[in-house]
């Protein structure tokens, strides 16, 4: 039977960085409080000038990751990009980026998830590849949350971010790779996360142009609530299904939302913050960029080896919620993959 493994990873993030001091001078907030409340110390923000769009981003970690791979975009039969905030309505990130790639033979797509957008796309990319729809296939995560966000709503502005990561996903008849995926959605508490106006749901659009499209509103208390309580219960369903337990797991990589959220996942399932992989300090919620991102970096700095149990999981508008366990394929001893591709970037 065919599985699907990851064989290369890649990220990309803008160059500016916004510090919660720079944020103290744009909305009513402190240092001490977003630090405290979210974990979050500062995040990267997308600049025009400096080529930083969705499709610049996303491209740039999928060369990185296509880089470790050892494969050429022409070897690629399908695109998936998990995004909120795609450089246009349409055409999709994924036919911009397959552009800017000249990955001619991949079919390519988006999908709407909220946060958990990446582990939908890695999904159906598995479900594809153990079906014999395709052979190797690219999958982002990537967002510009600057270009929706309210700069004037300090419960939202000061959490929400710009970054990309991919994965290349490739068929192999070994038991290893994705073991398992696991996804959920609710649409009964879609009000706790949503975009105000944009896309055809606008009815006033000619009288209120001069209205910015797109702000997010969210209900920050009700989701904390839910993101821990719905993380929590499909970590488990993952474990379970794979008759494994907490013990058996070398790196959790959840979303990076809060740090809150993170470690009461962490002491939900018994499992040491030392095995929990974070990054929120340095790039906030890039929503379904958060979990490439960290998967590329904890790959890069050589967490990850070979054999390792990965365990990958999310949570967003919409709602939506995912899971999916890993038995780690990239080698990383001599002639291995990661002996060639050099170490994550110093993002400082
Ligand atoms: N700086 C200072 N004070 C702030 C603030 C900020 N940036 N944002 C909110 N506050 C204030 C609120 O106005 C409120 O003040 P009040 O008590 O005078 O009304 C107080 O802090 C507490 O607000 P609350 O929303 O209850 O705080 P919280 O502890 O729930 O933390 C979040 C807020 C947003 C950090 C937290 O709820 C969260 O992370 N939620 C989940 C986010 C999430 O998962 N998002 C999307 C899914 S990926």
């Amino acid at each position: 039977m065919q599985r699907a493994h990851i064989i290369g990873t890649g990220s990309s993030i803008p160059e500016r960085i916004l510090s919660n001091k720079d944020l103290e001078s744009i909305v009513n907030t402190s240092d001490e409080w977003i630090v405290r409340r979210t974990g979050i110390r500062e995040r990267r923000i997308s600049s025009n000038g400096r080529d930083e769009s969705t499709t610049d981003l996303a491209t740039r970690a999928s060369v990185n990751a296509m880089k470790m791979a050892g494969i050429s975009p022409s070897s690629l039969d399908m695109i998936v990009v998990g995004t909120v905030t795609p450089d246009r309505q349409f055409p999709s990130a994924a036919c911009m980026i397959q552009k800017a790639l000249n990955a001619e033979n991949a079919a390519a797509f988006d999908l709407s998830a909220g946060c958990s957008g990446f582990l939908y796309a890695l999904t159906m990319v598995n479900n594809a590849i153990r079906a014999g729809m395709c052979k190797t296939a690219l999958v982002v995560g990537v967002e510009r949350l600057s270009s929706i966000i309210n700069w004037q709503d300090r419960g939202t502005c000061v959490l929400l971010a710009d970054g990309a990561g991919a994965v290349v996903v490739d068929s192999t008849e070994e038991h290893h790779g994705i073991l398992s995926t696991h996804l959920k959605s609710d649409g009964t508490f879609w009000e706790l996360l949503y975009s105000l106006d944009g896309n055809s749901y606008v009815p006033e659009i000619l009288q209120d142009v001069n209205k910015r499209p797109f702000h997010l509103k969210m209900d920050g208390n009700r989701l904390f609530k839910r993101a821990i309580g719905c993380m929590a219960e499909i970590s488990r369903e993952a474990l379970e299904h794979n008759s494994l337990c907490s013990h058996d797991i070398d790196l959790v990589i959840p979303h990076q939302a809060n740090i809150r959220i993170i470690k009461s996942l962490a002491n939900n399932l018994r499992i040491p913050m030392e095995r929990v992989y974070t990054n929120i300090h340095k790039y906030g919620n890039t929503s379904s960029a958060t979990i490439p991102i960290a998967l590329d970096e904890a790959n890069r700095d050589g967490l990850l080896t070979k054999g390792a149990h990965v365990l990958l999981v999310s949570f967003g508008a919409g709602l939506t919620w995912g899971a999916a366990m890993l038995k780690w394929s990239i080698s990383d001893g001599p002639g291995g993959r990661l002996e060639q591709a050099p170490p994550a970037p110093e993002r400082q």
